[in-house]
């Protein structure tokens, strides 16, 4: 193993077969591959062809075998319930085999798609390990989406059988889930054959008749199943993420290549030995749950940790300092978000000093762009280095990172740090030319990427080639923006489409104008995020009514806040428009919401040499300014 960073990231791309051969060494494989790499037919390129593996037999059995069958898998600990559960390897590994046992059963088995729809709650992680046993595939809905974005899921996966739970917890309400479920499976073409639905006592759900199943009696007359050997190439979930546009983009993950780059990251980016515990705070349902509190860590022989709570107010912005010392956490990975909201609440950190943190070795942040007031209260109230790292739904782990297992670089608050081995990132400018040093301009990988990318879009082969590799080919077109500086050292600034980051979640605004513009006295509208000092961004509407309607501004505003929490979710937290008269776009029509966001955030902007009508920015910025935003103008 190269002892510095330069070394190991040069041999990734000098080498890269040789590179990830090595590293698949640490997976067991039931049949050897044919070829590290294929590259025979891009950009769809695959890894590990021919073989044969799978991914639960490495995150358990294979652990109960090598003498962890007594370590501590998971830890379950949900200040919000009051409840505080604990499974070793073995038992986990029995858990999953006996409700794989269960989806077996109900007719699911290799290359089966099951929809998982569920809280925070163990089951979640069980029903993914179960699925991935059988050879099937799993896709996790968040808990936080709507009926209707559940059912886009369920008609594109078309899955046999759906798991879900009877209810959910947010502070201060219970979310029903089953009522969701039932709408859902409702608007959808696709019906499953069956649900398996996990009854929680703070709301138990009616079960609908041949249907659904209830999770215990199910699991109380299942046989254990055994793992299933898939191709390394096949599918082990798909992952819904925004785009565009209302309809998400179902990103394909497989076996083989997402088991040797998540193992590999563990030691070399994150720095913990197998036995040691490491927490993500995040949801199941975004794709850093399924890497990091999912499969990485049990992959690596590591304790997990899921967390059903808030960073504040279940009960207190201590909770994640309690969890880090009760549970001798050696590393927590958060979105930047957790901390500024636990920064509002104890600005001095005086609950941190009631706690012994003496365990934790390091904080990783991403989802968003990590500021640097934020790195840098977390460094002084923790006393560890504080690593952002940049990484997507896309490619399952991170593209920049610092690879604190290897070499440990300096810190530069603001840059997630370096690209990771086998991401050959480069910044191109509108000429598709390399950007010089400190330019911003497209950041994009030089193809192939390395194993976990995405290899294609479930169902949607041309919407893979249109959206990440048509603009510049031969490269992965990200959709962030950002530059490299003279060391290296990565910066990632923007997106370059329709997508907003909302407290770490990744919304289209191009999906909340599909509802704004449905609404009957909505003459146009667009959405944009504009910055907030929690969340990072929340999305803002501008409306244009229908000429003559009696309706108010106000009355249509609640109405719309309305429509995106009940079609897209509360996740959207979609709560703010204005109404304004016209929209300002360019002489070709594009509306320049780009401009419109600077103004709302007091940034500095010029005239738009398209514009068709400049007088139409004053009205913008006058509207904006009665609703609170551009206060400087
Ligand atoms: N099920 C149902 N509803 C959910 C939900 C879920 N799983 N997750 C969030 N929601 C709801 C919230 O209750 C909230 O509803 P409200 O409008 O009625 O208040 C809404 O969706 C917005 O949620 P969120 O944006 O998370 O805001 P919040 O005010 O509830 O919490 C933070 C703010 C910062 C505490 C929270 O966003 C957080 O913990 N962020 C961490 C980020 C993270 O985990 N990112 C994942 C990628 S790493
Ligand atoms: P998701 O697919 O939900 O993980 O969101 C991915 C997007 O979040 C990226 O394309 C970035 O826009 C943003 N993102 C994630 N991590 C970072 C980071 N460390 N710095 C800046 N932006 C980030």
């Amino acid at each position: 193993m190269p002892s510095s960073y330069a070394d190991l990231y040069r041999r990734s791309l000098e080498d890269p077969k040789g590179f990830w051969a090595d590293a698949a060494g640490a997976v067991h494989w039931d049949k050897p591959w044919e070829k590290v790499l294929d590259d025979s037919n891009p950009p769809f390129y695959r890894w590990f062809v021919g073989a044969e593996c799978n991914t639960c037999y490495n995150a358990l059995d294979r652990h109960v075998a090598g003498g962890r069958a007594d370590q501590l898998a998971l830890i379950y600990d949900s200040p919000i319930t009051g409840t505080l559960r604990k499974y070793t390897y073995r038992e986990l590994r029995d858990t999953v085999a006996t409700f794989a046992g269960v989806l077996k059963d109900r007719g699911v088995g290799k290359g089966d798609r099951v929809i998982i729809y569920m809280p925070m709650i163990p089951e979640a992680a069980i029903a993914m390990l179960a699925t991935a046993r059988l050879g099937a595939i799993h896709s996790v809905v968040f808990g936080g989406f709507a009926a209707r974005e559940l059912a886009i899921r369920i008609e594109d996966a078309a899955p046999k059988a759906i798991v879900s739970a009877s209810c959910g917890l947010e502070p201060g309400r219970v979310v029903a889930y089953k009522p969701l479920l039932d709408q859902a499976i409702e608007i959808s073409s696709h019906k499953p054959d069956g649900c398996i639905i996990l009854q929680r006592e703070m709301e138990p759900a009616m079960l609908t008749e041949s249907r659904d199943v209830d999770w215990e009696k199910a699991m109380a007359s299942a046989h254990p199943a055994d793992c299933m050997p898939v191709a390394a190439t096949d599918p082990l979930y798909i992952l819904y993420t925004s785009g565009t546009t209302g309809q998400p983009k179902g990103i394909v993950r497989d076996n083989g290549g997402h088991m040797v780059a998540l193992h590999w990251s563990m030691k070399n980016i994150y720095g913990v030995n197998p036995g040691e515990t490491y927490w993500t705070a995040s949801d199941v349902g975004w794709v850093v749950g399924h890497s990091y509190i999912v499969y990485a860590p049990l992959l690596h022989g590591n304790t997990t940790i899921l967390f059903e709570g808030k960073p504040v107010g279940t009960p207190d912005a201590g909770v994640f300092w309690r969890v880090i010392a009760e549970h001798d956490v050696k590393v927590l990975f958060t979105a930047p978000t957790a901390f500024r909201a636990i920064k509002q609440q104890d600005p001095n950190g005086d609950l941190v000093r009631n706690y012994d943190l003496s365990s934790l070795r390091h904080l990783f942040l991403a989802g968003e762009r990590a500021d640097p007031d934020t790195i840098r209260w977390a460094e002084q109230q923790l006393n560890v280095p504080v690593i952002d790292h940049w990484w997507q739904t896309e490619t399952g782990w991170s593209i920049c990172a610092n690879p604190i297992g290897v070499e440990r670089l300096p810190v530069k608050p603001g840059s997630p740090t370096v690209p990771m081995p086998g991401w050959d990132l480069q910044v191109l400018n509108d000429n598709q030319k390399e950007a010089s040093q400190g330019e911003i301009g497209a950041l994009v990988v030089k193809l192939p990427m390395p194993p976990s990318s995405l290899p294609n879009l479930w169902n949607a082969k041309q919407r893979f080639l249109d959206a990440y590799m048509s603009d510049y080919p031969g490269y992965y077109k990200t959709g962030d923006a950002g530059f490299i500086d003279e060391d290296g050292y990565v910066y990632v600034m923007t997106r370059t489409d329709d997508v907003i980051n909302v407290a770490g979640h990744r919304l289209s605004t191009g999906g909340m104008e599909e509802v704004l513009a449905d609404h009957p006295d909505v003459a146009e509208c667009a959405v944009i995020g504009v910055a907030d000092d929690m969340k990072g961004q929340v999305p803002l509407g501008f409306l244009v009514l229908n000429a003559g309607t009696a309706r108010s501004a106000d009355d249509v505003i609640s109405e719309v806040v309305s429509m995106v929490r009940e079609r897209i979710g509360p996740v959207a937290a979609f709560k703010s428009a204005v109404v304004v008269k016209r929209l300002p776009k360019t002489r070709s029509g594009k509306i320049l919401r780009g401009t419109m966001q600077k103004i709302a955030d007091d940034q500095d902007w010029s005239m738009p040499a398209t514009i068709d009508d400049p007088a139409i920015l004053d009205e913008i910025a006058m509207a904006l300014h009665s609703a609170g935003y551009a206060k400087e103008s």
